[in-house]
């Protein structure tokens, strides 16, 4: 079977990542988790993994220096990349939401501020709602308690950040899982190593 190379995201998504393919049978070194490396050869299953940036695993995906990759939908949909989208792999549940503070009232002047400027301004769109959208690339909730946005659209997973900066979900965007996507051309030209994974994973995802 053809190597493989696959992207997985640093951070929250990793650990649940890694848990499901052990569970799915792939032999995963224990000390995986706790390298520094970024590129972590498992000769036994024949895999090359790379630890990447969650906003960048589609990028390395869509120019195929990496085959597949574990991704939330949430990038997905921000970054539009050119890939294809294989399996939902139902780990990391949470939501993409619009929040703001407690006692919000629309105003004249609406500002939404996010790590996810075109599926905010593509909703506000749809709902026929201007407003201006200010990216930001963390701590998203501090934006309303310091009066930069009136609002936030960020992801919310046990609410508690929200709930400790004193603001409220108003509308749920869409919930938000794990998936696995595939380089267009290696899903061509490596599609038994590919499918290989894809079944490994199928058989252990909750249905
Ligand atoms: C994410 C998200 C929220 C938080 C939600 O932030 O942006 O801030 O998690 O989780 P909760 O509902 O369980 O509290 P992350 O920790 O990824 O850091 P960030 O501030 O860099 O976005």
């Amino acid at each position: 079977m053809s190597k493989l190379t696959v992207a997985m995201p640093k951070g929250r998504i990793f650990e649940e990542a890694v848990e499901l393919l052990r569970k799915a049978g792939l032999d995963i070194p224990p000390e995986f988790e706790d390298s520094r490396r970024l590129i972590i050869p498992v000769d036994e299953i024949g895999i090359d993994f790379i630890l990447a940036k969650p906003t960048d695993v589609p990028t390395y995906v869509e120019y195929g220096v990496a085959d597949i990759g574990v991704v939330g939908k949430d990038v997905l949909l921000e970054e539009e990349r050119d890939v294809y989208e294989l399996l939902d792999l139902k780990i990391s549940y949470c939501r993409l939401s619009v929040a703001g503070l407690a006692n919000w009232q629309p105003t004249d002047s609406p500002r939404v501020a996010t790590k996810y400027p075109k599926v905010a301004s593509k909703y506000f769109r749809e709902k026929g709602a201007q407003v201006e959208v200010i990216k930001l690339n963390g701590s998203i909730e501090l934006a309303p308690m310091i009066g930069l946005a009136d609002r936030i659209v960020d992801i919310v997973s046990t609410g508690r950040t929200l709930k400790e900066n004193g603001l409220v979900e108003l509308e749920e965007i869409t919930p938000i899982t794990s998936r696995l996507i595939a380089n267009r051309v290696s899903y061509r030209m490596k599609s038994e190593a590919i499918d290989y994974v894809v079944e490994k994973f199928a058989s252990v995802i909750p249905s």
